[in-house]
């Protein structure tokens, strides 16, 4: 028997030149090639971070979890590196051996676009929940892929804009949690970011790559660059990049092969990024099982149960004024555009399509029994038509794949899509060597209201709507346009007049050629009901309390584009002002996954932000409202009053592609707190269902490492948790978060290493001399103080 290494030396020794290079690039969109020849199957790469898509296309529905946010708001190590193992299991039903996520990008602007995806503005707290999701994945042998290294972020120019960032900001802020993912939880991958790092390409950067990521950290995995984010040949080879994707490749596989007889790029450096791919092959068990898996829905109870408590965990009571839990009311009031369906994540590539959608007012009525739940949209928040998700009956539509674009013979392939979107990149369906194609699919669409529907279709190729056998829509002939990740038509629109209730006869048809990106994006907008927002007023005042659920979606909070401001989006400010007159019992949960603008929070009875709570969001609401559970999250990012506040925003998004990092270090919270700028909330910020008081903190030290262990007594009724944050000076670096029951203490303990006291002067350096350690339960409410002397 071989050992690891040995295994994968031999297999490298039997791989001609080509075939190594081949394993430098993807073959398709989320697939490394097979080289049938010695036994190595097909590599599968998927987003992530907060659920599995696998393939994707629309036609496979995964556990969505709750976003990263709501991740980092856990401040949990312990259920982040269950959640790791949750979807290490999502990931192995979809046959996927290298999960794209953890983001671990701090959230440097709040209105960045993928601020969901990341778990905080702090680097210590990414780092440490980065470490412990990363182990949770690959304890069950999937690779965790940490991303995007470095500097990703912001929307705005994305593909193109140079970070311009001095080192010891990188070093102090932007790179900790990378190198945490490296040199304590071992990650199997690191994403190269698209955007440039002082002018250079990240996925070309030899001193990001090469110098540091390595070789000082000694990352021994694989670097694979976002998705067309290669942009060269040998510059990216001898940097470090490691593989390309996707395919079919334009600078790496047979083309580094080419290089490297042309004498650009050493023999040695192929072999490396070769025997990269084959450790992680080996890693993530492709050695041991070359034949592909088929893609799986798994709806597993215990997954189930843990989406929920990460919801849970992760949403922020941020104001109480004793009207949470809810208690003795008989008529609840459910308001807002996102009230009923809950949005479960933000936009791009880490969307899942939910296996299921359990709608509020019936989490609601099920936890309130004998209550009467009443609902009320109040406003629209509508970015565009937004994509058919609801009305399929039975669920989805059931699809004919056909090998020629005439809809000819029997179908090649049949299959079920979920919403009113199909998008394939590469190949149609699983299996399909992804040449033109056409296809139906077909069923049943019932709207749940009478009036004019908003249609809108924009696709590749040709396609075209019909309902009960009539053609409604028409873009047989479609205008080049900017849909469908720019591989798509214009967006048709036409307005039907359509009977509530009735089921009408869907057919939607598609020929098209598949080479990169095929699909078509079906929108239906229900008519408005006039007077929203007088009738959600109405409806509040005749309740005895009110849910109103007020946030983004993803097309407001999405890769690929920046929020123009912290502004709710729609009328959402005015049905929150005229929600609150007509009744004060009102609990305003905020369904986004970034900080928000929120100008009535101090008229608010309770405010709890949910972030984007995966597709358990409405139990776990319904849950916590009824007490049967407590929110248990603390805010991971601040939330300033205006975005003119942050510095970081005062060179944001840039100009002449470059955007300065003015702040340096001071990010986030530390920057408002030097500057003496009270922020909405602030960062570390929660309230639970009862009181923590803090003890005499207890110090031992031992050279650089100081130990503390500080009583923690839970002084109210219920039981509960609460975080312990210890700042040095104005920074978060160390954090432990405690469950306990009434009336009972504990001793916390939270350990603070060389690290926590460390400055970056040209290397890292700690300045003897007095520290002061702020104990608190937010940067702002600090309860105890110590002193120590570092030698
Ligand atoms: C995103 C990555 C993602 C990749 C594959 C890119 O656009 O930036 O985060 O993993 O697409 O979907």
């Amino acid at each position: 028997m071989l050992t690891a290494t040995g295994r994968v030396e031999e297999l490298l020794g039997r791989l001609t030149l080509d075939e190594k290079a081949l394993l430098t690039a993807g073959d398709d969109v989320w697939h490394l090639p097979a080289i049938p020849r010695v036994g190595l199957g097909r590599l599968k790469m998927s987003d992530g971070p907060s659920g599995v898509r696998g393939e994707s296309r629309g036609t496979r529905r995964s556990l969505s979890f709750p976003c990263g946010i709501a991740a980092g708001s856990t401040w949990d190590v312990d259920l982040l590196n269950r959640y790791g193992a949750g979807l290490a299991a999502e990931a192995r039903s979809k046959g996927v051996h290298v999960l794209l996520g953890p983001t671990i990008c701090v959230q440097r602007v709040p209105v960045a676009g993928r601020t969901f995806e990341s778990f905080s503005e702090d680097p210590l707290l990414t780092a440490e929940l980065a470490v412990a999701y990363i182990r949770g994945v690959q304890s069950q042998g999937v690779a965790a892929c940490a991303k995007h290294f470095a500097c990703n972020d912001q929307e705005f120019e994305r593909l193109t804009i140079s970070a311009e960032v001095d080192e010891k900001t990188l070093r102090e802020i932007h790179l900790p949690a990378f190198e945490a993912a490296v040199r304590e939880a071992g990650v199997w991958a690191v994403m190269s970011a698209y955007n440039r790092v002082n002018g250079t390409y990240c996925g070309e950067h030899p001193w990001l790559l090469g110098e540091v990521l390595k070789g000082e950290w000694g990352f021994d995995g694989v670097v694979v660059s976002d998705w067309l984010g290669t942009h060269s040949t040998a510059p990216a080879a001898l940097a470090g990049l490691d593989i390309e994707m996707p395919g079919p490749p334009q600078h790496l596989g047979p083309l580094l092969a080419d290089a490297v007889r042309a004498g650009k790029v050493p023999e040695a450096v192929l072999e490396d990024h070769c025997r990269r791919v084959l450790r992680l092959a080996e890693r993530t068990g492709l050695l041991d099982e070359p034949a592909p898996a088929v893609e799986a829905e798994d709806d597993d109870p215990e997954r189930r149960r843990l989406a929920r408590n990460l919801a849970i965990s992760g949403a922020v009571l941020l104001r109480n004024d004793g009207l949470l839990p809810l208690t003795g009311a008989r008529k609840l009031a459910v308001i807002g555009p996102n009230a009923e369906r809950l949005e479960p994540g933000g936009g791009g590539s880490s969307t899942v399509i939910p296996l299921q959608r359990t709608s509020l007012l019936e989490a609601l009525r099920a936890q309130f029994p004998g209550v009467e739940v009443v609902h009320e949209e109040g406003c629209r928040i509508d970015h565009d038509v937004p994509v058919l998700r609801t009305g399929l009956i039975p669920e989805g539509l059931a699809v004919e794949y056909f090998a020629n674009r005439e809809w000819a013979g029997p179908p090649a392939a049949t299959d079920r899509v979920w919403t009113g979107q199909y998008v394939a990149f590469g190949t149609p369906w699983p299996g399909d060597a992804g040449s033109a194609f056409s296809m139906r699919a077909r069923g049943a669409f019932k709207p749940d209201r009478d009036g004019p529907w908003e249609l809108s279709l924009a696709n590749t190729g040709a396609a075209r709507v019909l309902l009960d056998g009539a053609v409604v829509i028409d873009n047989t002939k479609p205008e080049p346009g900017e849909s469908l990740y720019g591989f798509g038509s214009t967006t048709l629109r036409t307005t039907v007049e359509l009977e509530g209730g009735r089921a009408y006869e869907l057919l939607i048809e598609l020929d098209s050629d598949a080479t990169i990106v095929a699909g078509y994006r079906l929108g239906a907008r229900p008519p408005a009901r006039p007077n929203g927002i007088a009738r959600a007023a109405a409806a509040a005042a005749s309740a005895d309390a009110v849910v109103l659920v007020v946030g983004n979606n993803p097309d407001w909070e999405t890769e690929g584009k920046d929020r123009e401001s912290l502004a709710l989006p729609g009328e959402q400010d005015e049905l929150v002002r005229q929600v609150l007159a007509a009744n004060p019992r009102t609990a305003v949960v905020v369904n986004a996954g970034a900080p928000i603008a929120m100008p009535w929070a101090d008229d608010t009875g309770a405010l709890l932000v949910l972030w984007y709570p995966g597709e358990e969001g409405a139990a776990a609401l319904a849950e916590m409202l009824a007490g049967a559970s407590e929110p248990g999250g603390r805010l991971p990012i601040s939330f300033p009053k205006r975005l003119e506040d942050l510095t970081a925003f005062a060179a944001y998004p840039g100009s002449d592609g470059a955007v300065r990092y003015e702040e340096g270090s001071l990010i986030g919270y530390r920057d408002l707190d030097a500057r003496g700028i009270e922020p909405t909330f602030c960062f570390g910020h929660g309230l639970g269902y009862t009181h923590f008081e803090f003890g005499e903190p207890e110090v031992t030290q031992s050279g650089g490492e100081v130990r503390l262990s500080v009583p923690v007594t839970n002084t109210g009724e219920r039981p509960g948790s609460e975080v312990v944050q210890v700042y040095v000076g104005a920074e978060l670096k160390g954090f432990a978060k405690v469950a306990l029951e009434p009336a009972a203490t504990a001793p916390v303990e939270v350990t603070l290493d060389e690290r926590a006291f460390r400055r970056w002067d040209g290397g890292w350096r700690v300045e003897p001399g007095e520290r002061e350690l702020r104990i608190g339960a937010s940067s702002r409410d600090i309860r105890r103080r110590v002193t120590v002397t570092l030698p």
